[in-house]
């Protein structure tokens, strides 16, 4: 594609770090339930991915809790766009996002999931970019450290665009500077 300046992290190197991490938390949650969190839109891609690796049993919900729009920057204002549909007391709960950034999203999801008394609360993120962090998060599982860089693909969107594409990449800076998407 065109829009591609650098593949960052490759399809094989995606795939084989979602087994990695699935096989650690199937060791560390055994038999216990795992209630999966998926953070929409995002996260969708990889909570696919890693649900189908999981040996433990597993259910999950999803929520969409929105702080950028098609900003590419965050605005530091959280709202949830769409609230879980079971209840969380007393269950295991991971949560599963594909990048923890400035941390804004996730430091106000952890209040708000600890407040309905999850029997524990974790999180699992494909990307983790320290650089940008403006509060501090406990993550439990990380797949890839990066660059604070734009990055796109494998649920990370340029305006809605490009969720789907299954590797991560820097896109050329023209294009988010342009008005219009490429097609
Ligand atoms: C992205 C991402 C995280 C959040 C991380 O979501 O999926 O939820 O931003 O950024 P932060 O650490 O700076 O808060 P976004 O609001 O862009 O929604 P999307 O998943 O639908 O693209």
């Amino acid at each position: 594609m065109d829009i591609v300046e650098h593949v960052l992290i490759s399809e094989e190197e995606i795939q084989a770090r979602v087994r990695e991490l699935a096989a650690l938390v199937s060791q560390d949650y055994a038999q216990r339930t795992i209630t999966l969190i998926c953070i929409l839109k995002g996260g969708l891609m990889f909570l696919c991915d890693l649900a189908k690796q999981i040996t433990s049993p597993v259910t999950y919900d999803f929520m969409s809790v929105s702080s950028y729009g098609d900003a590419t920057e965050s605005s530091g204002v959280v709202r949830i766009t769409k609230d879980l549909e079971e209840s969380i007391e007393g269950k295991h709960v991971l949560i599963v996002e594909d990048i923890i950034d400035t941390g804004l999203t996730l430091s106000y999801l952890l209040k708000n999931l600890h407040s309905r008394n999850p029997a524990s609360l974790k999180i699992c993120t494909l990307l983790n970019k320290p650089a940008n962090r403006r509060v501090e998060i406990p993550v439990d599982y990380v797949g890839f450290e990066v660059p604070n860089e734009f990055l796109v693909g494998y649920g990370l969107d340029f305006r809605q665009l490009y969720r789907n594409i299954p590797y991560v990449f820097i896109p050329k800076p023209h294009y988010y500077r342009e008005e219009t998407p490429p097609a």
